[in-house]
């Protein structure tokens, strides 16, 4: 596909902006093409600086829920502009996006806004560790934290292709001395640390993607997350579910409402910001009350509860709610997703699809993927000609083989139609 303008552009970033992107996984490297540069978005469609468009399964990496310039999310936010942009200081959206939030999320009785999901998890951990006075953080590889230093041990997302030791230079080794990485859904690993006299009653927390999305779709097993909920109680250390991803994507009340788990803390990132920055985590009230300014534990934000992100947030939440609105994404998702998992099964293909709600991967190369190990023993190369051969086509999947795909609410019948025959024609021309 010919991108003159899109290429002038990146080009001219790359002399101002190293790798001329203001986040990794954006230059493309691992598809060995030129990155996208995009003008505009609307509903499941983005357009290019050339006036290409595409047919867009990323939605903002899951953020945009309900795709791109919702109305009411850009009437929301027109009605404040108006009004000021922003005060650092105390504005009525925030209780009532908070609200929101609490009335829906069962375990979290309390909630506090920061602008990115990094933030939300770097915070949750400081506070898990202040309010148990234990240092220790036990995650699990290829889980996907964000970027706080003692979170990018082997860490899933990006880092997976572009940092083989799936990890950060800059990163002094006493910072992640107190992070331990387990294989995930490994209960094994997990009882042996919590069983270690140099460990057990030194961890602070166990924080984990209920359903991983940052080495693809992998879902936590039932026993898995039962034993993590079981173990930390017993050890007197907190569960922390990231849920940026999983947090109003798979249902309502989140991964926690279908394995019908209380974590003590969660995080949320993506939805509930309807596509502008907003984070949060929250959880039980004596915990987050450990918080400043009534506790010892510090966290603060010039931008955290910004009142035009709140109201995008605000508008996004409102509109999961309305009747059936899970339904008709499911519906939507398994119309695109079961006629490639038939084929797959039908046709022997050596690949699978894996699915949580609206979220899925299709990985190549593995008929089932369960743990990090799974995942990179898959065949990226052929995920990249995948890439290629759907973006000629105009169709945009996450430029990464262990990355989620999304389905929007506004995702049109013909363009799931259409993408998932493109799939299945190459999947007929080379998976065979
Ligand atoms: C599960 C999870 N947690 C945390 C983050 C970090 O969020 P952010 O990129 O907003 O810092 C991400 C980002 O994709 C994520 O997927």
């Amino acid at each position: 596909m010919n991108r003159p303008k899109s290429k002038e552009i990146y080009d001219k970033m790359c002399q101002v902006i190293p790798g001329g992107v203001n986040s990794p996984v954006r230059a493309f490297y691992s598809m060995g093409m030129a990155p996208m540069v995009i003008d505009r978005g609307n509903k499941d469609m983005i357009y290019d600086a050339d006036g290409h468009s595409y047919i867009d399964f990323c939605g903002s990496w899951g953020s945009l829920i309900h795709g791109h310039a919702h109305p009411s999310i850009n009437e929301g936010i027109q009605s404040r502009l108006s009004k000021g942009l922003s005060f650092g200081i105390t504005t009525a959206v925030e209780g009532e996006l908070a609200a929101e939030i609490v009335k829906l999320i069962d375990s979290v009785e309390k909630i506090r806004f920061v602008s990115s999901g990094t933030e939300a998890t770097m915070s949750a951990a400081r506070l898990a560790r202040g309010f148990t006075k234990k240092d220790y953080i036990i995650k699990f590889t290829g889980n996907y934290h964000g970027h706080a230093d003692f979170f990018l041990v082997q860490a899933g997302s990006s880092l997976i292709e572009m940092c083989p030791s799936a990890s950060s230079s800059g990163i002094p080794a006493e910072i992640v001395k107190y992070t331990i990485s387990l294989p995930y859904n490994d209960i094994e690993a997990c009882k042996a640390v919590f069983n270690h006299p140099a460990y057990a009653d030194r961890i602070a927390a166990v924080i984990l993607e209920p359903v991983a999305g940052n080495m693809g779709v992998v879902p936590a097993t039932d026993e898995f997350i039962k034993f993590l909920s079981d173990e930390t109680k017993k050890h007197g250390a907190l569960l922390i579910f990231d849920e940026v991803i999983t947090g109003f994507r798979v249902g309502l009340k989140g991964a926690q409402g279908i394995y019908k788990v209380k974590p003590d803390l969660t995080c949320f990132g993506k939805i509930i910001g309807g596509g502008l920055p907003v984070a949060a985590f929250g959880g039980r009230s004596d915990v987050m009350d450990c918080l400043a300014p009534l506790g010892a534990v510090f966290q603060a934000g010039t931008l955290s509860g910004n009142p035009i992100a709140m109201e995008a947030g605000l508008q996004s939440i409102k509109l999961v709610q309305k009747t059936g609105f899970y339904e008709d994404l499911q519906r939507k998702t398994d119309s695109f997703v079961q006629p490639i998992k038939d084929n797959i099964k039908q046709k022997k293909w050596n690949a699978c699809i894996q699915q949580v709600g609206s979220m899925f991967t299709l990985f190549f190369g593995s008929k089932k993927v369960n743990n990090l190990e799974d995942a990179v023993a898959g065949d990226t190369r052929l995920y990249a000609q995948l890439f290629r051969a759907l973006f000629n086509q105009g169709i945009y999947i996450p430029p990464s083989a262990h990355e989620t795909w999304f389905i929007s609410s506004v995702h049109e019948e013909k363009n799931l139609v259409k993408s998932r025959d493109a799939i299945l024609t190459f999947m007929d021309e080379n998976c065979g």
